[in-house]
C-alpha cells in the first residue's frame, strides 16, 4: 500500500499504518501526497470518521518510526499520544541520523509499548529513494528533490508538428489536469528562458486544483532575456495561484534589464558560472534550498532538461507520451536511455502514456 504512493510522496518515505484489534485489521491508511497527512494521522482521521475509538488492547502498525519533529505536518508522536494508543509496532527506524530513534524514545517516554520489528519493512525495499534523500552526502550538500516532467510526441520530441495542438500541446486534458496536481505539490516550478520566449507560460496552479502553498516560479536566464511584460508578471486571475517569480542570471548580467525585471515584480539572483561558462545549476539549486524549496518541478524545454539530466540533478522523472506523430526539435530519448532509472512505472492517462521512475543512486 505504501509503495503504491512512492512517486506522489518522494522525497518523503512511503508509509502505511494500520490499527489491529485481536489480530484483525480494523482500518488502514497511507501517506498519499508530499506535504499531506502522514499515514498515522490519516489513520487516526479514518478511525474518527468511522467513530472507532482506540481500545487498550489495540496495536498500531506503521512502516516507519513515527516523526517527533515539526515539518509540513505536526509530529505524529503527539497525535498517537493524544489518541491514547497503547502499543505501536514499527517496521523500521528513521534512517536520518538526526531523527533516528527519537520517535521511538518519545513514544516510550509517554508509556507507550514500542516494538521494532527486525527486517519486516526494510527501507531498501519499501522506500529506497528515502535512503538517498537522507544519505550523508545529500545532507552535507543539500539541494531540492527535482522532478523532471515533460511531454513528448511518439518520436520523443518536445514540440508537436506546427499544425497539432496549436504547435504547443501534445497531451490530452486528463494529463494536463494531472500536471496541475503535481504543480500544487511542489515548492517551486523551474523553466528556462527558451520556454519563456517560445510559450510565454504562467507556471501557475488553476482551479479546480488548489495549492496549499503557491509554488515559486523560477526562470533560468543567464543574460536576462525574459521580457518584463511576460505573462509571468501579469496579475493572478481568480482561482489561480502562483508564487513570486525568481529569475536566476549570471552575476552582473545586463543591469538595465535587471532593473526592468525587478520593476516588473521579479526577484533577480546573480550566480557564478560553471566550468563551461553556463549558469551553475548546483548554485541555482543551492539558492533555492536556502529559499525553503524542498521539492521542485522542472518544466523546461530540451536544452535545460538535458543540462539537469546530464549533471545528475534530476531525482525523478514523469514523462508523458502523447498520441502525436512526428514533432519538432530535439528528443530526450538518449538521456532517458543513458541515465539509470529504477522502480519504473508505466501507466496510461487519457490517450497518453506516462513513465515514472527514480534515478538510481550514484
Ligand atoms: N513538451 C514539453 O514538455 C515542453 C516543456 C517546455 C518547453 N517546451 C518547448 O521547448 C521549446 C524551448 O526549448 P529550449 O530548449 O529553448 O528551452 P529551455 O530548455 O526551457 O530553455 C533553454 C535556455 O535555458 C537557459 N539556461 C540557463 N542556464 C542554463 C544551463 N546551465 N544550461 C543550459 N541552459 C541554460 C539558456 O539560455 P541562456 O543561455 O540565455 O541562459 C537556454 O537557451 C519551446 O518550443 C517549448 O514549447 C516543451
Amino acid at each position: 500500500m505504501a509503495r503504491a504512493q512512492r512517486f506522489e510522496v518522494a522525497p518523503n518515505p512511503c508509509v502505511a499504518a494500520a490499527l489491529v484489534r485481536g489480530g484483525r485489521v480494523l482500518a488502514n491508511a497511507v501517506h498519499s501526497a508530499w506535504g499531506g497527512l502522514h499515514a498515522e494521522a490519516a489513520l487516526l482521521r479514518e478511525l474518527a470518521d468511522r467513530r472507532i475509538a482506540v481500545e487498550d488492547g489495540d496495536e498500531l502498525f506503521v512502516t516507519l518510526e513515527p516523526c517527533s519533529s515539526h515539518g509540513k505536518q505536526p509530529p505524529c508522536v503527539d497525535a498517537l499520544v493524544a489518541a491514547r494508543v497503547r502499543r505501536v509496532v514499527v517496521g523500521a527506524t528513521d534512517p536520518d541520523s538526526r531523527h533516528r530513534g527519537r520517535g521511538l524514545e518519545a513514544l516510550a517516554a509517554h508509556g507507550i509499548d514500542v516494538e521494532l520489528m527486525q527486517g519486516a519493512a526494510p527501507l531498501e525495499r519499501v522506500a529506497p529513494h528515502f535512503l538517498s534523500w537522507t544519505g550523508a552526502e545529500r545532507v552535507r550538500r543539500p539541494r531540492p528533490w527535482l522532478i523532471a516532467k515533460w511531454a513528448q510526441t511518439r518520436t520523443g520530441q518536445l514540440q508537436p508538428p506546427e499544425d497539432v495542438g496549436a504547435g504547443r500541446w501534445i497531451t490530452s486534458p486528463p494529463a494536463l489536469e494531472e500536471v496541475q496536481i503535481l504543480r500544487a505539490r511542489v515548492d517551486a516550478i523551474l523553466t528556462g528562458v527558451g520556454t519563456v520566449l517560445a510559450d510565454d507560460p504562467r507556471l501557475t496552479v488553476r482551479r479546480p486544483v488548489e495549492a496549499p502553498c503557491a509554488p515559486l516560479r523560477v526562470v533560468l536566464d543567464s543574460e536576462l532575456r525574459t521580457p518584463p511584460d511576460a505573462r509571468l508578471f501579469h496579475p493572478l486571475a481568480d482561482g489561480e495561484s502562483g508564487g513570486r517569480v525568481h529569475v536566476f542570471c549570471l552575476a552582473g548580467a545586463a543591469p538595465a534589464r535587471h532593473r526592468a525585471l525587478e520593476s516588473a515584480g521579479a526577484i533577480v539572483h546573480g550566480c557564478f558560472p560553471d566550468r563551461n561558462g553556463r549558469l551553475s545549476l548546483r548554485e541555482v539549486l543551492g539558492q533555492l534550498w536556502s529559499l525553503g524549496v524542498r521539492r521542485a518541478l522542472l518544466e523546461a524545454g530540451p536544452t535545460l532538461q538535458t543540462a539537469f539530466l546530464e549533471q545528475e540533478f534530476v531525482d525523478q522523472v514523469r514523462v508523458y507520451t502523447g498520441a502525436v506523430n512526428g514533432g519538432r526539435g530535439a528528443s530526450l530519448g538518449h538521456v532517458l536511455q543513458s541515465a539509470a532509472w529504477r522502480e519504473r512505472l508505466d501507466r496510461d492517462v487519457g490517450t497518453d502514456s506516462v513513465l515514472e521512475a527514480f534515478r538510481t543512486l550514484a
